[in-house]
């Protein structure tokens, strides 16, 4: 059980809000992310899914879509959400598109249940792909 700053638990209660607005009518497992950009403003995504199943889109992504078609370019911080017992860490995926938007991105991952667990971008994604190192 980490212990949060005030902003990072205000991010989970925004990712905790979202989550009850998530579609996810398939896998019935509601998740809601909220991120801090690097001008302080929290844009929040849930998992929207779909009938054909491959084309759901997770919480985490959808926040940084709508953080990246603001203009905003950096993850400060993002907080995600799920109803679960203990905290849930963002799918592969999602740890790839995060970093590309902030290695250094802290993570909060929270739960029903009331467990936190804090991390980062880069110790979810060691020796990520970036196009750096061409
Ligand atoms: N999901 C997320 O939104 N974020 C995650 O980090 C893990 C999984 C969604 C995808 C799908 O709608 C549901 O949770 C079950 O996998």
């Amino acid at each position: 059980m980490s212990e949060l700053t005030a902003e990072q638990s205000e991010l989970l209660e925004a990712a905790k809000n979202a989550a009850s607005q998530a579609y996810a009518p398939y896998s019935k497992f509601p998740v809601g992310a909220a991120l801090l950009d690097e001008h302080g403003v929290v844009w929040k995504g849930v998992n929207v899914e779909n009938g054909s199943y491959g084309l759901t889109i997770c919480a985490e992504r959808n926040a940084v879509a709508a953080m990246a078609t603001s203009g905003a370019r950096k993850v400060v911080a993002i907080a995600i959400f799920a109803g679960t017992d203990e905290p849930i860490t963002p799918c592969g995926a999602c740890r790839q598109v995060i970093a590309e938007f902030g290695l250094d991105a802290v993570v909060v991952c929270g739960c029903r249940g009331g467990g936190v667990l804090v991390t980062s971008a880069r110790e979810l994604l060691p020796m990520a792909f970036t196009l750096d190192s061409e």
